[in-house]
């Protein structure tokens, strides 16, 4: 099978990037990414080696380099993580969230249909050559924001059996802070200059579904976590400003409720509905870790000072990436700031439809995530310095810069 994967740079899809490459030996994928500031091809440094994988740097919106890629490379299936993705950044400047996560979704969408296209039925609907599909990622902010009418939270309590039996090696069963949870027929609701521009795409893609008999699945996740994330997203920043001992900076009162998914437990979400999803459909991909922002940073400073520290002092493998003492790295970091314009109170998923239907299931218990994320954090710091330097573009000039 031949993907294109756009937006392969950025944390998401370099992770689902690698998980395709080590799953199937005979696949081949095109990576399209504009590499803005959040692509990084250092990320994916060793998959550029890879003969399976071809690269273009370039904008989705670019119709003339789309169509290019289309020409050259058969693609079987289009995966659309390509997006301005950081809310901050859209409430400050909404133009560009608009244009790429919108007209450039448009774009893509024009050129595999004009490509995929075999011939017209006898109503005038585009008949498309078999197996191909358009994937395109979309968010659980499509939904607008929920009550949080459990302020403290308690233990979810499973009464469908298909959840029960997925749940049922969960040590720790997970926690709620709401009664009431997203599915695939709740409203779309967006807030934020972001979710909109994320839900309009959303729609255009089903648009062209229903419009075009287009071959569609739409994915709607919750917050991934995990290595290569950028750093200005909550846990990585965290991470980054424990180690150096500087304040944690966490929005209004940091009771603000997210699902945390573990990126790996995304990217098999996403392969189960390009081979099982069917068409036109949306599936919900959520982690079934529901927690407020500020135990997030809590449990993350925990984890950070276990695996740092040994009898109070700093191990001898993080002297070099480590300049807070035992002392400091505790609760006294936390600072509250003013809080984000119209922030969402509560996401929380229902991920039935998609473990019902595709057997999917979330393994990565929030616990077990987190401290993967912290070792790799702490193990990668050269990926993290580099992010920080801006030294990653150089990738680009070293290895494409003068073909
Ligand atoms: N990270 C999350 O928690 C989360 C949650 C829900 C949905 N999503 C969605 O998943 C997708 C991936 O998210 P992410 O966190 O990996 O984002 P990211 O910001 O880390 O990566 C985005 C990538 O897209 C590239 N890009 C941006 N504009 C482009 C353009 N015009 N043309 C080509 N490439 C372009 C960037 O260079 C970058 O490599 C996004 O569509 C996002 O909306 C993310």
């Amino acid at each position: 099978m031949t993907y294109l994967v756009t937006g392969g740079a950025g944390f998401i899809g370099a992770n689902f990037v690698k998980y395709i490459l080590n799953k199937y030996t005979d696949c081949k994928i095109v990576i399209l990414d504009k590499l803005t500031y959040a692509g990084n091809l250092g990320t994916i440094k060793k998959e550029l080696q890879d003969k399976r994988v071809s690269f273009y740097k370039g904008d989705i919106c670019n119709q003339e380099l789309v169509e290019n890629i289309f020409m050259n490379h058969d693609i079987d299936v289009v995966v659309n993580f390509a997006a301005e993705s950081h809310v901050d950044r859209s409430i400050e400047d909404p133009g560009i969230f608009l244009k790429t996560n919108i007209l450039g979704t448009q774009v893509l969408m024009d050129a595999a249909k004009a490509h995929w296209t075999k011939g017209k039925n006898a109503q005038g609907y585009p008949v498309f050559t078999e197996g191909k599909k358009f994937l395109q990622v979309s968010t659980d902010e499509v939904y607008g924001e929920l009550e949080k009418d459990i302020p403290d939270g308690r233990t979810l309590e499973v009464v469908s059996e298909v959840l029960k039996s997925v749940l049922n090696d969960r040590k720790v069963m997970p926690k709620v802070f709401g009664t009431e949870f997203f599915t695939e027929e709740t409203p779309l609701k967006p807030r934020s200059p972001y979710a909109v521009s994320k839900t309009a795409a959303d729609m255009l893609v089903r648009a062209y579904a229903d419009t075009y008999h287009f071959p569609v699945n739409v994915t709607r996740c919750s917050n991934n976590y995990g290595p290569y994330h950028f750093p200005e997203k909550l846990i990585p920043l965290i991470i980054k400003n424990i180690l150096s001992g500087e304040k944690l900076p966490v929005y209004g009162d940091g009771r603000q409720v997210r699902d945390w998914l573990y990126v790996e437990d995304h990217c098999k979400g996403i392969d189960l509905v390009i081979n099982k999803g069917r068409l036109k459909e949306a599936y919900n991909i959520g982690g079934f870790n529901e927690e407020l922002n500020i135990n997030i940073v809590k449990q993350t400073i925990d984890i950070v000072r276990d695996l740092i520290f040994e009898n109070k002092v700093i191990k001898p493998e993080y002297k070099e990436i480590v300049s807070v003492n035992y002392d400091d790295c505790s609760y006294d970091l936390i600072t509250f700031v003013k809080d984000r314009l119209g922030h969402d109170a509560r996401y929380a998923i229902d991920p039935a439809k998609t473990v019902k239907e595709l057997g999917f299931y979330p393994e990565t218990p929030f616990t077990e995530g987190i401290r993967k994320t912290i070792k790799w954090y702490l193990e990668n710091q050269w990926w993290v310095g580099e992010v920080a330097s801006g030294d990653y573009q150089k990738y680009y000039e070293q290895m494409y810069g003068n073909r």
